[in-house]
């Protein structure tokens, strides 16, 4: 099943977002939640905050994974995904920092940190939602284009195109890690329901083709096309070429 909710701009997907993850969690306080990274995300983050911050959502029950962290860079490295999610979501919410889990780029094993995430995530049970934002190049998480889709958590090689939009992050695209550790599509796609948050013209045409290209891991949020239950919340921008 596939639902698209078109809002008028970024405020509106963020509020539209929260109001999804809100309410997933007033149902169920123990709610497991799968998180992403990235510009798309920081609004959706903020609104969760106000609403944890005027009594309507309590994280004390909750538990997080997220998608995915840079290879190499320690937590404490103010570019990696779990300062992102310190210094973003998690300082400012009631959540228990043991319940929060996110790969740990400086293991030495990249391989072997992968195998024991993927055992992280199986005890946590399915995600009630997975928080997605959408690569240029069609990734989710760091799933990136390539000849099959890959299921389990797993270490890549990130696309020259991904290094690139992500350099805007660092004072230097040398600085950028050329690879990450990502879950794998197999437990997007095991999410109760995933939610993807769009913006931007920037997105338009990716969104268009995952959406109706066929699947295919050359674009691997094709794969969304098979989830059973999608919800895509996407800007008037993000949307012009799909409604065009
Ligand atoms: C981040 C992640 C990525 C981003 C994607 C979009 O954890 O997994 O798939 O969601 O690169 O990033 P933004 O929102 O910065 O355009």
């Amino acid at each position: 099943m596939q639902k698209i909710i078109k809002v008028k701009n970024y405020d509106q997907l963020c509020a539209v977002a929260g109001k999804i993850i809100g309410a997933q969690m007033q149902e169920k306080k123990d709610s497991v939640l799968g998180l992403a990274t990235g510009s798309t995300m920081l609004g959706v983050y903020k609104e969760l905050i106000s609403l944890y911050e005027s009594g309507e959502i309590d994280f004390s029950y909750v538990k997080t994974f997220n998608l995915d962290e840079y290879l190499g860079l320690p937590g404490e490295n103010p570019q990696s995904y779990s300062y992102y999610m310190e210094s973003n979501f998690f300082n400012h919410i009631n959540i228990k920092k043991e319940n929060t889990y996110i790969p740990d780029g400086s293991a030495s094993d990249g391989d072997e940190e992968c195998r024991h995430y993927d055992d992280v995530i199986e005890s946590l049970g399915r995600a009630d939602i997975q928080l997605l934002g959408l690569g240029m190049d069609g990734h989710i998480g760091f799933n990136e284009p390539g000849e099959c889709f890959i299921k389990d958590c797993h270490r890549v090689k990130l696309d020259e195109s991904t290094i690139k939009a992500n350099s805007r992050f660092f004072d230097d695209i040398k600085d950028v890690p050329k690879e990450a550790l990502t879950i794998g599509v197999g437990a997007i796609m095991d999410a109760k329901t995933a939610l993807l948050c769009v913006t931007g013209k920037g997105k338009s045409s990716i969104l268009k083709s995952i959406l109706e290209d066929d699947i295919t891991p050359k674009i691997p949020g094709t794969i969304l096309q098979l989830h059973n239950n999608l919800v895509v919340i996407a800007d008037e921008e993000a949307l012009s070429e799909l409604l065009a």
